[in-house]
């Protein structure tokens, strides 16, 4: 933990004059959307700031400051993090997207992050992480949670919401198309954040990790959205009429297996193009969180943390609505 004094040995980006000697932020999974908004946005805010940018794919990045460096990491490769957050200070960890795997991944970011004498670590989980909770995904993020108090290190955790993104194109974009959304999330509720929202809180906590020490943020959108809600704004933006047809668990299983997704996950199987490792039971896992309330969720955290309300679900799908979601981070 940051004891009183350490805490006074932040330096606040925004503060610094070229010759200062800077604290090095260290972003981890650099090459992701929500990573590139955040060192965009780091950048935009303090240019001359102290960024190593640390991913499997240096080839696919640019620096884009005079004090960035690029390196070499993976989470499944713990000899490459110790050199890769060598020097570090501050760890933006965001989470991989190996389902099962990813919790041993994550425990290798944080034990690279201790020994490279890391003090913070900012941690991207997923809204309602708690026992019983039966999305996979959350099963995976509460482990790296219950990792990251153990650690000694400080830490803030954003668990965001559902991206308002994905409810555009995975959602709505094919239901627009079919005149229904059938899913198995029941009668449930949600707060869609936009991945603008997300980064720029991750961009404001890090830029001032002192001032969220400890901190658990729920990121929300700012409405909590019923289905039908949610089926209404996407008829009038997408300007065609959509229903929303509650469906069975086993009814949402069958309609992946129709279009060819495995049922069930295995940390073994090899990721799709785009790095993603989909299998059925978490997508309908997923669903069956938002039906059982773990997703009704809103919380003004994002106001507080950047000064500024999130954008609402209808502005989100009126900027996007017509970009697939792999295209999004570099369309907006
Ligand atoms: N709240 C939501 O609705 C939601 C939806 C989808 C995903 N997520 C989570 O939020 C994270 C950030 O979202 P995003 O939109 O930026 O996702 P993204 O564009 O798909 O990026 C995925 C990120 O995961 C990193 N990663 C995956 N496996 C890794 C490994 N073995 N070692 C190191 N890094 C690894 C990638 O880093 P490199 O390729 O640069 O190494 C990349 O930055 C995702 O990774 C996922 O865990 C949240």
């Amino acid at each position: 933990m940051l004891t009183p004094s350490s805490r006074t040995a932040w330096t606040k980006i925004r503060d610094l004059q070229p010759e200062e000697d800077v604290t090095q932020i260290v972003i981890s999974g650099a090459s992701g959307d929500l990573a590139r908004r955040v060192t965009q946005g780091l950048l935009e805010r303090a240019p001359l700031c102290n960024l190593t940018l640390v991913t499997r794919s240096p080839e696919a990045i640019e620096a884009g400051g005079p004090n960035v460096s690029v390196r070499k990491g993976d989470y499944e490769k713990p000899e490459l993090l110790d050199e890769a957050y060598h020097g570090g200070d501050i760890l933006f960890l965001i989470s991989g997207l190996n389902l099962g795997r990813r919790t041993t991944e994550h425990r290798n970011a944080i034990r690279a992050a201790e020994k490279a004498g890391i003090r913070h670590i900012v941690y991207t989980s997923v809204g309602g992480v708690q026992p019983g909770n039966p999305a996979l995904s959350a099963i995976d993020h509460y482990q790296t949670e219950l990792d990251l108090r153990a650690s000694g290190l400080s830490y803030t955790i954003l668990r965001n919401a559902l991206y308002a993104e994905i409810v555009s194109a995975i959602w709505l974009a094919p239901a627009a198309r079919d005149g229904v959304l059938e899913m198995a999330t029941g009668h449930g509720s949600l707060a869609p954040v936009s991945k603008v929202d997300v980064a720029r809180c991750a961009t404001a906590i890090l830029a001032d990790p002192a001032d969220h020490d400890g901190a658990v943020y729920e990121i929300t959108g700012p409405e909590l959205l019923s289905m039908d809600d949610i089926v209404r704004l996407g008829s009038e933006v997408f300007g065609t009429e959509i229903a929303y047809k509650p469906v069975s668990e086993e009814e949402r299983l069958q309609f992946f297996d129709s279009v060819g997704l495995p049922r069930t996950y295995d940390p073994n199987m090899p990721p799709s193009a785009e790095g993603h490792m989909w299998a059925s039971d978490e997508l309908v896992s997923a669903d069956l969180a938002v039906a059982q309330g773990y997703q009704a969720l809103l919380s003004g955290h994002v106001e507080q943390i950047t000064g500024e309300a999130p954008a609402p679900l209808r502005s989100v799908l009126e900027k996007v609505k017509d970009t697939p979601y792999d295209r999004i981070g570099s369309a907006s």
